[in-house]
Order: structure tokens, then sequence, then C-alpha cells
């Protein structure tokens, strides 16, 4: 049995990177909005684990953003520094004598969660001095039950590393220790597709192929890479967002309902959708695949002059389930777009009725579409008469928001994850074989892009991308909405 934390239980959390953009914009942020609803309990400590030097205080000082607030300087008392290069044992030795401390002072074994917040080459060393030094067993040693790991995307670089590192994980922890994170699942509008589509008896009889068209997904950020040019040289928007939170995206709508609304039902659901993507081959990522780059990404700091890193990407694909055999899903995604947005939208079959042939149906008949962010809600466009004195039909749309419906959605996903890694529930985070066929998928496209004659159009900021994403799907008689 893990130990599972409630607001009594202590804990501490040791975050490697904790320096970087991660801890700073999502990590603390979200810890402190905990403390401050007083999820948290009396005793936790936060360690930041980082080459660079710095004192406790120093550390405490990077978040300036959330200092101005009052409650600040006492949530801030729980963060230490322990400065320390993941490739030397020193700073592991350090942590130890800190970690031993704490449990002292407490008079138990307080569990452990590490948390590798680092860009992903450092993963493997890190996993190596928790499993030499034994940190990776906790005070309780030889015991999986006081420690727990948290692991970022994106996971591995490839089919093959991402197998070799889950192989190197499963020998250090036990499944329930690991928690690979895509915040995508804990955002609260995708949490709800689950409940939109199966709590909702009108929707599941034509959730499928006879009745959809086509299923559109769009990623867009207005944002280019933000001075983290060398990590995105090393990454790309492929493996950035396509391999986890668009793989995510496109399992909660293919997906079959779950046997139960546990973890593992869950996961098994999730995961039979995203093995039954087709691969689309090498061979074929010429014509199936488009990449693009925005104007201006090779003048960013540490980006090479002649890279062929994608900061666009437009692709369709079939889900092979019954459900959603031969049905087109089209993927685009990109930095630096024309506004910020995540959505899916299911188009339906246009079925203009017979009766109204003559008064002009519009060309896209029924759509619903899920907006992740921003506005979060759904929408449901129908068709009705306009009115007036004449026939005349028009597209309407019916909406649901859910400012208007329940205020400002008021859990943040990583608000979310971290109570869930506190609680020990697994539910919304990635099992290895989800990974293991999102990455199958993308490595086949990786694979074709060995073939440098495959160009990479480029595009101007904010735009949708290069006019050959718009062709993928207008060559197939279809528009972006
Ligand atoms: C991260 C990506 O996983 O998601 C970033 O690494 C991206 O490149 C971010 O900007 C977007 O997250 P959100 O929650 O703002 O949609």
């Amino acid at each position: 049995m893990l130990q599972f934390i409630t607001p009594k239980t202590p804990f501490v959390m040791v975050i490697f990177g904790a320096t970087g953009d991660l801890s700073k914009n999502k990590l603390l942020p979200a810890m402190f909005s905990l403390y401050k609803q007083n999820l948290l309990p009396d005793d936790f400590y936060i360690i930041g684990f980082a080459r660079r030097e710095f004192s406790d205080e120093a550390f405490r000082s990077l978040f300036t953003k959330l200092s101005k607030d009052d409650k600040w300087e006492s949530f801030a008392a729980h963060l230490r520094y322990q400065q320390g290069n993941f490739e030397q044992v020193e700073g592991y030795d350090k942590l130890i004598q800190v970690l031993n401390g704490l449990d002292k002072k407490i008079g138990a074994c307080i569990t452990r969660l590490f948390y590798l917040a680092t860009p992903p080459v450092h993963y493997e060393i890190i996993l190596h001095f928790l499993l030499v030094t034994k940190l990776s067993e906790g005070c309780g040693q030889g015991s999986s039950k006081w420690t727990r790991l948290v692991i970022e995307k994106p996971f591995g670089k490839d089919l093959e590393t991402a197998r070799s590192l889950d192989a190197k994980l499963s020998t250090i922890f036990e499944e329930k220790q690991i928690f690979r994170v895509d915040h995508y699942l804990a955002k609260e509008t995708v949490q709800n597709m689950i409940a939109f589509r199966f709590a909702n008896g009108i929707f599941e009889p034509i959730w499928n192929k006879e009745f959809i068209d086509h299923v559109q997904i769009t990623w867009a950020e207005t944002k280019g890479v933000e001075g983290r040019g060398e990590f995105w040289e090393g990454v790309g928007l492929m493996r950035d967002v396509v391999q986890n939170h668009l793989m995510q995206l496109t399992a909660a709508v293919a997906m079959e309902q779950p046997k139960s609304f546990t973890k593992e039902d869950v996961r098994d659901a999730r995961a039979n959708a995203i093995k039954a993507i087709e691969c689309i081959t090498p061979n074929e990522v010429r014509n199936r695949v488009i990449r693009g780059q925005y104007i201006g990404y090779k003048n960013e700091p540490k980006v090479a002059e002649n890279s062929l890193i994608e900061t666009f990407i437009a692709f369709q694909f079939f889900v092979n389930t019954p459900r959603f055999k031969d049905v087109p899903f089209y993927v685009r995604a990109g930095k630096k777009m024309e506004k910020d947005t995540v959505e899916i939208s299911l188009v339906f079959k246009q079925t203009c009725h017979i009766l109204f042939k003559e008064y002009g149906c519009p060309e896209i008949g029924n759509v619903l579409t899920i907006r992740i962010q921003p506005n979060e809600g759904i929408t449901l466009r129908v068709i009705a008469k306009k009115p007036g004195t004449k026939v005349a039909l028009s597209p309407i749309e019916m909406n649901f928001s859910y400012k208007n419906e329940f205020g400002e959605i008021v859990v943040d996903a990583y608000e979310k994850l971290l109570l869930d890694i506190l609680t020990g529930d697994q539910m919304l985070f990635n099992r290895s074989d989800e990974l293991d066929s999102s990455w199958q998928f993308i490595t086949n496209i990786l694979e074709g892009w060995k073939d440098h004659s495959i160009p990479i159009f480029t595009y101007e900021s904010g735009t949708w991308g290069p006019e050959q994403g718009m062709k993928l799907i207008s060559k197939e008689g279809r528009n972006w909405l």
C-alpha cells in the first residue's frame, strides 16, 4: 500500500530542476494555491534541487510574482534549497542528510516525492542516483511505501528511448509509485468529456461513424518558444505537445465507455483508443504530414541556423475502431498562431432534409465543439429557421460556458495533479502502455522526417500556419472551422 497523504500527513517534495520554468510557472504557484486553500498538511517541505548555488532565501526570491501575496511568507518558510549537480553523487548525499534531518524533526518517516522537472536528458542520471544512493527507497528502506516518483513529459525522445526509460523506472519503482504527468488530462474540460459523453444519453447513439463526418482538433498558441530555443531544438512540437496532449485529446473523443470509473478501467479505455490510432508509415509522411516553422524561429537564441525543427504540424489520421473506422481526424497544432485556442470539433454529416432542399441548406450542418481553452465550454451548432415571413435557414449556436454556469474554473490542472500525487490517485496520469502506443505513432513520423528532402514550410507569425496546412484538409473537400 502507498502511504496516503491527508491534510495531516507530512510530506517532502524534492523538485529536481527547481529553478526552471516549470517550477516557476506551474508547480510552485499550484502548491501555493493548495496551501492557501488549506489542502496541505501542517508539516510539509518543498526542496528545490538544482545546479546553481543558492541560499534558501535566494531560492524563495525566485518566485517574485507569488511573493506579493500576504500568505507568501508563511508558505515560503516550507521551501528549502539543495545545490547539487545531477551527475555527481555529492548533492544526493547532502539531500539524504537533509531528508533524514526532517524525519528526525517530525519523529517519523516522511513520504518523499521526487519530482523530475528537468529537461529529459537528465532523467536517466537522476534515476541512477536515486537508485544507488537508496533515496528511491525512502526512510523505511526496502519499502515502496514512502516514495513516489513524478516525471514530466516528454517521456523519452522516441519509442526506443521511451521504452528504455520505462524499463529503468520499473526496476527502481513499482508502478503504483510512478506518476507520469500529462497536465492536459487534469484540465477540467478534458475530464468533463467522460461525463459529457457518457452521462448524457443523447450523444452516445450518434457518437460514431454513421453520424460523424470528421473530427478536427486545433491546438494553437500565440506565443513562440520564448527563449527556450535550446530545449525546443531537442524536442520540437511533435514531441512537445502532439505525442502527449494531442494524443490524449484524441483518446477523449475516441475512447469507449470505461467499464467503471476507476483508475485502471479509465486508463484501459484511454490506452485502447490510443492503440487504435493507425500509424502513418515513414513512407507516407511526405504526403500526409505537413510540418512548418515560423519565420524568425531560427533567430531565437540557441537555435541552429539550418534548423529543421517544427513549430507547426498538421496531419490526418484514422482511429481503427468499430466506432470510428474511416472517419478522418484532422489535427493542426502550432506556436505563433493567430490566437490562443485549443478545441475539438465533431463535424456531423450534413443531412439536409428533403423538405428544406429548395430553401438552401447550409453547407456545414451540426458541429459539436468542445472548447478546452480559453472560454471553456461546449457549443452545438444547429440549423434554425430565421425569423421572418419567408422560410430561410441559418446556423445558430447553443452554448454552454463554464464561466456562466459555474463561475471561473477553480482548480488549475497542476493543482489537481499535485493533489492526486499526494493522495496516490493515478487515474489522470499516463500508464506506460498509453505512452508506448503514442510513441509508436510519433516515431513513425520522426522516422519519415529523417529524409531531409521532406519540406518544412515557413509561415508568418500570427497566422494559421503554412497554406499547405489548409490544403491538407481542403483537398478532401473540407475546411478548418
Ligand atoms: C506544455 C508545453 O506541455 O504545454 C508548452 O511544453 C506549452 O510548450 C504548454 O506551451 C501549454 O500548456 P497550457 O496548459 O497553457 O495549454
